[in-house]
């Protein structure tokens, strides 16, 4: 009889610890919400590549361009260059503008590759950069220096993977 009993217990032990199984499996499967395998995407393009170089990388490079220069001619030396604060404010906002759409440029739905679209991309961040800390020094002579690397990323990438 005693041993009757004790089985039963065991038994009894048993099938409660069982439940407890079941029950705490089923809270976990409960929580296991569908997480998406990769995290989803912070950003979403809208504009083409196209897009972005007619509205903000070539009026950036052209303000950029035109910033500084000196024009020799019958009337005299014409010497154009940022005046006061606010027009250097306002060339080196074009810089940071030709800079980050460097960076617009290679986010996932836009770059065309991993290799020389990122290098070439990275390389008109930096003559933006360039551009930018030529402005905050106030040279008229590096801003036409930083000029022409951006001259030259806006060529060598346009060379490569331009097809119009
Ligand atoms: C990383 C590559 C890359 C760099 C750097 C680059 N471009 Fe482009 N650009 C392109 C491609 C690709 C196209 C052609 C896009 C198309 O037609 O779909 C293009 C097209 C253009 C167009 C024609 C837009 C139109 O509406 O047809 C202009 C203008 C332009 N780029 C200016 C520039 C200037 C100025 C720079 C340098 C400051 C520059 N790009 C730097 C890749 C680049």
């Amino acid at each position: 009889m005693l041993k009757t009993i004790h089985w039963l217990f065991i038994v009894g032990a048993a099938l409660f610890i069982f439940g407890i199984g079941f029950v705490v499996v089923g809270a976990r499967e409960a929580r296991r919400v569908p997480v998406p395998a990769a995290a989803a995407p912070t950003t979403t393009p809208v504009a083409t590549t196209k897009q972005i170089m007619s509205a903000i990388v070539a009026p950036a490079a052209d303000a950029i361009f035109s910033a500084v220069s000196t024009t020799v001619s019958e009337k005299g030396i014409v010497e154009v260059a940022p005046q006061n604060d606010e027009e250097w404010a306002a060339l080196g906002a074009k810089a940071a503008a030709l800079a980050e759409a460097g960076n617009l440029i290679v986010i996932d739905g836009r770059a065309v590759d991993q290799g020389d679209w990122v290098t070439m991309s990275r390389a008109m961040i930096d003559a933006g950069r360039q551009t930018l800390k030529a402005v905050e020094a106030k040279s008229t002579e590096s801003v036409l220096t930083a000029g022409e690397a951006v001259n030259t990323s806006c060529d060598n990438c346009h060379e490569r993977y331009r097809r119009d």
